[in-house]
């Protein structure tokens, strides 16, 4: 017996990284895992690494035409959800004399549209009763040198959770989001130029009180907290950060 066992859950961004992590922890102890992400490569890396247990499905999150289609194929794939974590996100740098309006509307559109977006279309899939879980990063109440972009994305989703807590209230589905500091995903060096995500991955080790990154795995298990245990916590932001944020 597994402690998920006939639980369903949608993870967005659940082809690598804290998002696969969430899928396996979850998965192993019983739960029907849908994830998605949207390129070719890392869609077939995840259905490698989570094998035919779970669901694999391609969506990106910055058009929500394509959440409609998610939707309908999540449906039919595990039915009504337990857990739908919103955690599909990219990173992006530069400051502020650089950032062209394409790059911060295409910021925008994935890492704020796809979680409203996300919330809207796929929010009708869950049980009353159920859990959203929403990625935000430490950058949203941090002030971060090139980073300004990234940090108001994650800004503007925080303040969602607590929009989206009350909406849903009434059919007691909990809304919270969990805040990683530096985690080693390989997110830095897939979105930023080599030069900037070495310097980036430098300044946050050393700019850790635990002087460490944090594992994916470290992650999941407040998402799976957040999701399933936290029963009197709704609004919240958990930091999963090694104390960056608090000390
Ligand atoms: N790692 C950190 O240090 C850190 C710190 C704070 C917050 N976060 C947040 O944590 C979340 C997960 O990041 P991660 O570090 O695990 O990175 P990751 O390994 O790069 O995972 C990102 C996931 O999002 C998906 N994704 C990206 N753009 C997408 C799009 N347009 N449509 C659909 N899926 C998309 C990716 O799929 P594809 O590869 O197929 O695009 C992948 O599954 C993000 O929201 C990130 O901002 C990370």
């Amino acid at each position: 017996m597994g402690r998920h066992d006939g639980r369903a859950v949608l993870i967005t961004g659940g082809t690598s990284g804290i998002g696969l992590a969430t899928a396996r922890l979850l998965g192993d102890e019983g739960a029907r895992v849908v994830v998605t992400g949207h390129r070719p490569d890392s869609l077939g890396a995840a259905r490698e690494a989570l094998g035919p247990d779970a669901t694999v499905l391609a969506a990106d999150v910055a058009d929500p035409a394509a959440l409609d289609a998610l939707a309908v194929a999540v449906r039919d794939a595990v039915g009504p959800l337990d857990l739908l974590f919103l955690n599909a996100g990219i990173t992006g740098f530069g400051g502020v004399a650089e950032v062209t309006a394409q790059e911060y509307d295409h910021l925008f559109a994935v890492n704020v549209g796809g979680v409203y977006f996300g919330a809207q279309k796929l929010a009708p899939l869950l049980r009353d009763g159920g859990a959203i879980v929403v990625t935000t990063s430490i950058a949203d109440v941090e002030g971060i040198a090139g980073f300004s972009v990234y940090a108001a994305t994650k800004a503007a989703v925080r303040s969602m959770v607590r929009s989206l807590a009350r909406e849903l209230l009434p059919r007691g589905i909990r809304v919270n989001a969990v805040s990683p500091g530096p985690v080693d995903t390989g997110i830095i060096e897939r979105t930023l130029p080599a030069d900037a995500a070495a310097a980036t991955r430098d300044q946050l080790r050393a700019g850790n009180p635990m002087q460490r990154f944090g594992r994916p795995e470290e992650v999941a298990a407040a998402v799976a907290f957040l999701g399933f245990d936290a029963t009197f916590t709704t609004g919240a932001e958990l930091a999963v950060d090694g104390g960056a944020s608090q000390l």
